[in-house]
């Protein structure tokens, strides 16, 4: 099965098998058949934060899952769910259209609803986990039917419990259980508060204000400029193959920071409620001359250092490879090392 059409970064790619899921029964039922139950698993979602280096060896369970609903309300949230195969962006704009206001900040990122806590994708000052209710998933190992709170999740900076293999440290006495390549999620709620206040104060939206003459925006209003900015800086996957950010944000001591201030005194950083400060990956990479660099048909965009693409055509044959991002991503972090003692951490999963 060709899974050139169902990355984002547009790599040519097979997969040895690939069942569509529509619902949970479609899942219960793959695992009851003995073809296929001890079989290794991979689940694709919107496969927009993934590098293929290879063919998926793994059956891809390809996420088909619809529905989106009101499922309950307090006096202060609405609770929404929607099915784990709905695109998020479509989702967004639904939420918006019934008057559950929320999530406009994280309009326009790729992908599905389902994928969204795997990385608790983030933009403009709000991350999934500020508006994660719940969610259910399924284990592919044994077939059960669970259902996670945000606790649960243990959401971190573009990180969740779906990111981590189990582990077992039996010095600590300790077993961490990540659940990497072992769940399935089917469906996702979100609590929508219904005392609503716009969450402002990145540059980008300041700048939108100022332009409008606008200090309260409505959920809608913040929805269409959060669109126009990201339609400006970031590529179009359906145009130009890419992952969206391909690295980190890397969180550095203030000490870290001060030895890099004398490096560099421009560089971009913002300080962290708890002291650490953040830095800009896609100002350490532009600083070092990548952007517009490219290995093969891998590159850096033009107008966000921080995003990699594929600078062949979507449907052909000259697509970049993974191998060719993942040199190009690694001559990145060597340089960025060399310069500013920072090793980057690429973002994407990588198979
Ligand atoms: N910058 C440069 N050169 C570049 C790129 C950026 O100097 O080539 C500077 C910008 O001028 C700015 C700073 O770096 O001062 C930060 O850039 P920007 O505001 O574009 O945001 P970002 O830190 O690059 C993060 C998220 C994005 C999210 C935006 C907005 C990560 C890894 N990325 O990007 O998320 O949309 O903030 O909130 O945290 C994603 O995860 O795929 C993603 C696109």
């Amino acid at each position: 099965v060709p899974l050139q059409p169902l990355n984002s970064l547009h790599i040519v790619a097979k997969a040895q098998a690939l069942s569509r899921i529509h619902s949970q029964a479609d899942v219960l039922a793959l695992l009851r058949d003995p073809a296929w139950a001890q079989v290794p698993k991979f689940v694709l979602g919107g496969g927009s934060n993934l590098v293929l280096t290879g063919d998926v060896k793994p059956l891809v369970l390809k996420v088909e899952i619809k529905g989106r609903r009101l499922v309950a309300e307090t006096d202060k949230v609405f609770i929404v769910e929607a099915g784990a195969g709905e695109v998020w962006h479509d989702f967004v704009a639904w939420t918006l259209t019934q008057g559950y206001a929320g999530l406009e900040n994280m309009a326009l990122i790729p992908g599905t609803v389902g994928a969204a806590p795997v990385q608790n994708i983030g933009a403009y000052g709000v991350e999934l986990q500020d508006r994660f209710d719940s969610l259910d998933a399924i284990d592919l190992q044994t077939g059960r039917i669970f259902t996670l709170n945000a606790a649960q999740c243990a959401f971190g900076y573009r990180d969740s419990i779906f990111k981590h293999s189990s582990t077992a440290n039996p010095e600590a006495g300790q077993q961490a259980l990540g659940l990497k390549d072992r769940a399935l999620i089917v469906r996702v709620r979100f609590a929508l508060p219904k005392l609503w206040k716009p969450v402002l104060g990145y540059l980008d939206i300041d700048k939108k204000m100022a332009e409008h003459g606008c200090s309260q925006p409505s959920a809608q209003q913040l929805f269409d400029w959060v669109c126009e900015i990201r339609r400006a800086k970031l590529p179009d996957p359906a145009v130009i193959g890419n992952a969206g950010s391909f690295f980190k944000n890397p969180t550095v001591t203030p000490e870290q920071c001060t030895d890099i201030i004398a490096r560099d005194p421009r560089v971009v950083h913002y300080v962290l409620a708890d002291g650490a400060v953040k830095l800009a990956a896609g100002w350490l990479i532009d600083a070092c001359g990548w952007r517009g660099k490219s290995v093969g048909q891998a590159g850096v965009y033009e107008k966000q250092a921080l995003v990699l693409v594929n600078r062949g055509s979507v449907h052909g044959a000259d697509a970049a490879t993974g191998g060719e991002v993942m040199t190009l991503a690694k001559a990145i972090q060597t340089s960025v090392y060399e310069r500013f003692g920072i090793m980057l951490e690429t973002e994407p999963v990588v198979i």
